[in-house]
C-alpha cells in the first residue's frame, strides 16, 4: 500500500473513497501532454470502458468538473429560461437539482419531497399531468444523503409514456459504477457519475451520457454554456485520437481508466453483488447493534451506503469520533438529519471485510459511550 507513514484510514465515507494503489500508481506517472497519441489512447480506454458501465452505446462524454458541475451542465444545455421542470427532491441532492435549475430561470415544480420515501412514480404521473409545461423530470438514482436507491426504470417508462419528448435526467454520480444502471434500456436521456466514488479515482472528473433526445434538446437550448457544452465535448470526443476541450486532468483520466480496467478485470455483475452484499451486510450488522436505519421506509436501499440513526441520547459526532479513533472514518447525516444520523459509504474499492471492520468500530464505540454515560 502506497502510504506517507501515517496509518492511513479506513474511508468509510460515500466520496471520496478509498483508492486502489494500481490507480494511485497510474496517476503516479510522470506528466503525458494531453495533446498526444498516449493521452488519447487512455482517454479513449476510460470512454470505453464507461459504456457498459452506464449501459449505454452513446458516446460517453468527460466533463472536467466534480459531481456537481455535471449537473449543473445538464441544465444549461437542455433548456431555455422560462422552461418547466419537475424535480424529485427526496433527498439532499434531489434538492440540489432544483437548485442547479432554478438559478438559471428555469420553472420547478418539486415532487415527492419526503425525505423518508423513495420517488412515488404515481407522484410525477400526477405532476406530468397537472403541469402540461413539463419538459423533463430529475431525479437521484442513489440520494446519498438518506440510502434510497429510485426506480429510474419505472420512472423514465412513465414519463415518455405521459409526455413524449420530455428528458429523464439522473444523478448518478453516487450510484453509477457500483450499483446497476441500463441508460439505454431504461430510457434514460441524461445521466452523470463522478470519478472520486464508485470509480475508485481522485476527484474532478465526471463522465455523462446524453440520449439522441437529450441531443435534440441541446440543439433547441437557449441557456448560455461555453466551458458546459456538451457539443464541444462530444466533437473531440468523437475524433479518431480523442481529445477535450482545453486541458483535462490527466492524472485522473489515468487514473479512471485503471480503475475501470479493475472493475472490469473483477466483472460488473460481480462488482454489483459485492456493493449489494456489503449494503445487506451494512444494515443488518445496524440492526444486531440495535439501531434504526436513518430512513427505515424507503422502499428500496442504495447499495452504495448505509445511512444510519443514532441511538437516542448518543450524538453522530461522538460515534463517528469513537469509529475514527478506532481507524474508521465515516460520514455525517447530511441536512436535516445532520444531528441525528451518521452514513457509511462502501462503495468503489471497499470490500465486506471493510464493512465487518466498521461494524466492529461501531459496536465497540457504542459500548463505551453507553458505558461512560
Ligand atoms: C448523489 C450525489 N450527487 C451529487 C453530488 C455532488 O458531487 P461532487 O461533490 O462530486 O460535486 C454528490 C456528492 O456527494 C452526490 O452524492
Amino acid at each position: 500500500m502506497i502510504s506517507n507513514g501515517a496509518a492511513p484510514l479506513l474511508l468509510m465515507t460515500p466520496g471520496p473513497t478509498r483508492v486502489p494503489d494500481r490507480v494511485l500508481r497510474a496517476g503516479a506517472r510522470p506528466m503525458i501532454h494531453h495533446r498526444t497519441r498516449e493521452f488519447s489512447a487512455e482517454l479513449a480506454t476510460a470512454v470505453e470502458l464507461l459504456n457498459p458501465v452506464f449501459g449505454t452505446s452513446e458516446p460517453i462524454l468527460p466533463v472536467h468538473t466534480t459531481g456537481r458541475g455535471a449537473l449543473e451542465a445538464a441544465i444549461c444545455n437542455f433548456f431555455s429560461p422560462g422552461d418547466e421542470i419537475a424535480v424529485c427532491c427526496n433527498g439532499k441532492f434531489g434538492e440540489m437539482w432544483a437548485g442547479f435549475a432554478e438559478s438559471y430561470g428555469i420553472t420547478v415544480h418539486r415532487i415527492c419531497t419526503d425525505w423518508t420515501r423513495h420517488v412515488d412514480v404515481m407522484e410525477v404521473a400526477r405532476a406530468l399531468e397537472a403541469h402540461p409545461r413539463v419538459s423533463a423530470v430529475a431525479l437521484t438514482y442513489s440520494d446519498t444523503s438518506t440510502g434510497v436507491s429510485n426506480d429510474v426504470a419505472t420512472v423514465s417508462r412513465t414519463v415518455h409514456m405521459i409526455r413524449p419528448g420530455a428528458l429523464v435526467l439522473v444523478d448518478g454520480v453516487s450510484s453509477i459504477g457500483g450499483m446497476p444502471f441500463s441508460f439505454d434500456s431504461w430510457g434514460v436521456d441524461f445521466a452523470a457519475t463522478a470519478s472520486q466514488k464508485c470509480l475508485m479515482s481522485s476527484p474532478g472528473l465526471s463522465f455523462a451520457a446524453l440520449s439522441e433526445r437529450a441531443w435534440a434538446a441541446a440543439a433547441r437550448a437557449k441557456l448560455p454554456r461555453n466551458y458546459w457544452d456538451f457539443t464541444a465535448i462530444r466533437a473531440e470526443i468523437l475524433k479518431e485520437c480523442p481529445e477535450t476541450p482545453g486541458t483535462p486532468p490527466v492524472h485522473i483520466v489515468l487514473q479512471v481508466a485503471e480503475a475501470l480496467r479493475l472493475m472490469h478485470e473483477e466483472g460488473l455483475e460481480r462488482v454489483y453483488q459485492r456493493h449489494a452484499q456489503m449494503a445487506a451486510r451494512a444494515r443488518r450488522g445496524a440492526s444486531e447493534l440495535g439501531l434504526s436505519l436513518q430512513c427505515p421506509e424507503l422502499g428500496a436501499y442504495s447499495t452504495t451506503l448505509t445511512a444510519i440513526a443514532a441511538p437516542a441520547g448518543v450524538s453522530p459526532k461522538d460515534l463517528r469520533n469513537g469509529m475514527r479513533v478506532r481507524g474508521v472514518l465515516t460520514a455525517g447525516g447530511l441536512g436535516k438529519y445532520k444531528d441525528s444520523s451518521f452514513r457509511i459509504g462502501h462503495m468503489g474499492d471497499i470490500r465486506l471485510a471493510d464493512v465487518e471492520r466498521t461494524l466492529t468500530a461501531l459496536a465497540e464505540t457504542l459500548a463505551e459511550l453507553r458505558v461512560t454515560r
